[in-house]
């Protein structure tokens, strides 16, 4: 058995996309694979562009048929100190049940590292379906991922939304207009936050045509911004499950929250104290949260909020110079680091990084190391989500120099815990 990896093209893409879906479990129509070629992708499969390389398949010789997918959307995200890096959003990797366990994947991996790097993107970064999946190529917890179930009728908000504030509901034309706008002031100021093209906003928030008007079972969305002084300055979309159509106190309603997104804390209060207000509603659930959401500390009764955390974001270094120069660090000083241990050569090696907090440089050298790690360790200390002291502890780091646990772990650490809440 041969495999060759191609890139996916307007001949194979139904193919490509059916085989993703196949080892999850489901057969998509042809009408939502051409959707997410146009929507999220912004390239319709009719005009496919050849040079598009972004996407991959294997392909078996023997049959010409494909066993493998893969692939990287284009992303931004921003980093602690605020600046946006590139960032390859790795996704629909899976091989065909037929073809585990040859390689397939691991080859995949490696073309898609080697692409991102002859492109000049910083980092690669996924949503992982099995968290023993990617550390052996160098992946590490960037940041996690909470999924919340609050009893809304036993606790409320703690504070009074202010004057200041107006809420407003909105149709979808115009919320595809206005979500994105405050999405992206939100999102340069947000460690771990990534771009959402216009696309995957049309994407992400298609609505079947018979499902968007239910009257019992799932609602469609409703969207509403929030104003601050006359500005937008926050948002909800949501949609209401109820097992009636009449609604009804018995009905056990629930408010499932897609996303709530707040600029400042007045518009945070205000938001909820709206999300708490919505009447006929037992509990309301809001996934991919960040496990510093002040939201708990906005209850009355901070226990009827269960939370569930499991990994989100997971990163790997593709342009060590180049990721490492670009965050701020709470540390003056030079460090020496060895990344070894997960046979990852382009990243490997050992690195003076030298930092003013501000400013950095980053050089490889041939001396001692003051600190032994792997590179999905590193990976997972950047955002500021994990602390080099818990990997220390877990056995994953070795120290050379003394004292230096303290000033390496407090080095990554961050006012602003890193949150990703696209799952991508
Ligand atoms: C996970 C999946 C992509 C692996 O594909 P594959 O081609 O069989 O993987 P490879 O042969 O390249 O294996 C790579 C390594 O991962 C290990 N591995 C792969 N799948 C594994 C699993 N489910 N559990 C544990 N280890 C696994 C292999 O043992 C191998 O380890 P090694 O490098 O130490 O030898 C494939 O099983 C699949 O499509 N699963 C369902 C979809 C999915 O979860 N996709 C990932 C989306 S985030």
């Amino acid at each position: 058995m041969t495999i060759k990896i191609i890139s996916v093209n307007k001949n194979n893409f139904i193919e490509w996309r059916k085989s993703i879906r196949r080892v999850f479990g489901d057969i998509p129509k042809d009408e939502d694979v051409k959707r997410l070629a146009r929507d999220r992708m912004m390239n319709p499969i009719s005009e496919w562009k050849s040079n598009n390389n972004r996407l991959i398949a294997a392909i078996d010789e023997d049959t010409e048929r494909i066993v493998g997918t893969g692939g990287a959307d284009k992303l931004e995200i921003t980093i602690p100190g605020g600046k946006p890096i590139d960032m390859a959003g790795i996704a629909y990797m899976g091989t065909a049940p037929t073809h585990k366990r040859k390689g397939i994947f691991s080859s995949m991996m490696r073309k898609l590292h080697d692409q991102a790097t002859d492109r000049g993107d910083a980092l690669a970064g996924l949503w992982a379906s099995q968290s023993l999946l990617y550390s052996r190529f160098g992946y590490g917890l960037a940041t996690y991922r909470e999924d919340w179930e609050i009893y809304s009728h036993n606790t409320k908000i703690n504070k009074k939304a202010s004057d200041d504030i107006k809420l407003e509901f909105v149709d979808k034309d115009k919320a595809l207009i206005e979500i994105p706008k405050i999405y992206d002031q939100f999102r340069k100021n947000q460690n771990g936050f990534t771009d959402k093209s216009e696309g995957y906003w049309k994407y992400l928030l298609h609505e079947d045509e018979k499902s968007k008007y239910n009257k019992s079972g799932m609602s469609g969305f409703f969207f509403v911004i929030c104003y601050k002084n006359e500005k937008p300055s926050g948002y909800i979309f949501y949609n209401i499950k109820k097992e009636s159509g009449v609604a009804h106190e018995d009905d056990k309603g629930e408010l499932i929250v897609q996303e709530q997104i707040a600029l400042d804390t007045d518009s945070n209060i205000a938001l909820w104290n709206f999300i708490f207000g919505v009447e006929l509603i037992e509990k309301v659930y809001i996934n991919r949260r960040a496990p510093s959401d002040p939201l708990y500390f906005l209850l009355e009764n901070p226990r009827k909020l269960e939370r569930n955390t499991i990994d989100g974001l997971w990163v790997r270094i593709i342009d060590i110079k180049k990721l490492l120069e670009s965050r701020e660090y709470n540390y003056k000083g030079k460090i020496i680091i060895e990344l070894k241990g997960q046979n990852q050569p382009d990243i490997e090696g050992i690195y003076e990084l030298e930092t003013d907090g501000k400013i950095s440089e980053v050089k490889k050298v041939k001396s001692k190391p003051d600190v032994i790690m792997r590179p999905s360790d590193l990976s997972s200390c950047y955002f500021g989500a994990v602390s080099a002291y818990e990997l220390f502890q877990a056995g994953n780091i070795e120290f050379n120099r003394n004292n230096l646990i303290k000033d390496f772990s407090n080095m990554f650490s961050v006012t602003k815990k890193p949150w990703c809440n696209t799952d991508f």
